[in-house]
């Protein structure tokens, strides 16, 4: 079968590779539809350090091939959706109820990372039973592959975020997660969400999701403006979807004491993430910083799934490009390079 693969820190390109065997708990999934994620441009750059021959890629849906011996919930045909992060459900830390870091800090997240992704004609599911979800039939393969890694994520944001109804929220960037965690942020009753971008496109895109406010990074003193439209006192909740020190400050600075912060960003840069002493009350003033990795498992697949069957949300407005499997050089080089005004690009299998 044809994968893409990181050949070394920097390098991508097509191999063959034989198609993946079950073993009595795995499934094989056909690969439908796939979404490149910004994780996959940071693990090209070398975030996870050098990998030659590793197929990219934990976003997609497919039907299944094969199933192990074990798997009862799923047969050849089904329509799949599978979580980007696929846990190994009776490690001690999925039983403490932390399955993402279950085998290992983020040892949930195996694609493109301890095995091979899903940017492939074919790709293996570990423990099928609890690691993907059906696909409802009102439901595209385009929109479910979404819930893999961008609605859990943002979702994510919002839950960890603990937002009261009624509550104010603080978005800090609005690229697809930080879409999400705005999505996310309206389903849990936030009664007032500021979202702090400067890409006119996502700004909107923004809106659409459920910003009440933008708050333009480039043109203003974020912090300042979310302070002043909270009457000084900060938001309830405050999400870091970007993965840098600054963002992640302003997060602390703008909540108000009590309130939290919730961490979604991808932080790869520096030695330290640095806490803002003062603003975070010289370390009394209850606000709890939360981190998260995208939870994966098919209760949550499940759930995420019904969000779009009950048209709560469609993701599709995200998708800015299209390409063929066989344009995933040109589709990767988009993303990376973040060209063509690109938010999320959508890979169409055979
Ligand atoms: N925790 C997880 O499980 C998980 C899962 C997926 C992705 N991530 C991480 O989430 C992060 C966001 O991913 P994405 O695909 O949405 O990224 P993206 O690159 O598409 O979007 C980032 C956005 O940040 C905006 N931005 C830049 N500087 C800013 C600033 N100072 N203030 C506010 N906004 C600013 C940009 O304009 C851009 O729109 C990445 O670090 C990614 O690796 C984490
Ligand atoms: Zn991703």
């Amino acid at each position: 079968m044809k994968a893409f693969v990181m050949r070394g820190i920097g390098r991508v390109g097509f191999a063959d590779k034989p198609i993946p065997t079950p073993g009595p708990d795995d499934v094989i999934v056909k690969t439908t539809r796939a979404l490149i994620c910004t994780s996959d441009s940071h693990t090209v750059r070398g975030a996870i350090g050098p990998r030659e021959n590793l197929t990219l890629g934990h976003e997609a849906v497919g039907v299944v091939h094969q199933v192990g011996s074990n798997v009862k919930l799923f047969k050849p045909g089904d329509r799949v959706l599978v979580g980007a992060i696929t846990p190994d459900w009776g490690d001690p830390a999925s039983q403490a109820g932390h399955s993402s870091q279950s085998g290992a800090p983020l040892g949930g997240w195996k694609f493109s990372n301890t095995k091979d992704g899903v940017f492939a004609e074919y790709f293996h599911v570990n423990e099928g039973d609890a690691n993907m979800a059906k696909i409802p039939d009102s439901v595209s393969d385009e929109a479910a592959v979404y819930c893999a890694d961008m609605l859990s994520t943002g979702f994510m944001g919002a839950e960890n975020g603990y937002i009261p109804i009624g509550g104010t929220v603080a978005v800090f960037a609005e690229g697809p997660v930080g879409l999400m965690a705005t999505a996310g942020a309206k389903l849990r009753g936030a009664g007032l969400i500021i979202g702090v971008e400067s890409v006119p496109q996502r700004q909107e895109l923004a809106r659409h999701f459920g910003a009440d406010v933008i708050v333009d990074f480039s043109k203003e003193d974020a912090v300042a403006r979310i302070l002043a439209l909270t009457g000084g006192i900060g938001v309830d909740t405050a999400i870091e979807a970007l993965g840098s020190d600054v963002t992640f400050q302003s997060c602390v600075k703008v909540t108000k004491a009590g309130g939290f912060i919730s961490n979604c960003g991808y932080h790869g840069e520096g030695e330290f993430v640095h806490v803002p002493r003062v603003e975070w009350g010289v370390g009394m003033a209850e606000k709890t910083i939360t981190t998260g990795l995208c939870p994966g498992g098919r209760l949550r697949m499940e759930r995420l799934l019904r969000i779009l069957e009950m048209k709560r949300v469609d993701p599709t407005v995200m998708t800015s490009h299209t390409f063929a499997f066989d344009d995933m050089e040109r589709a990767f080089e988009v993303m990376d390079k973040k060209l063509d005004g690109v938010i999320k690009p959508l890979i169409v299998f055979e």
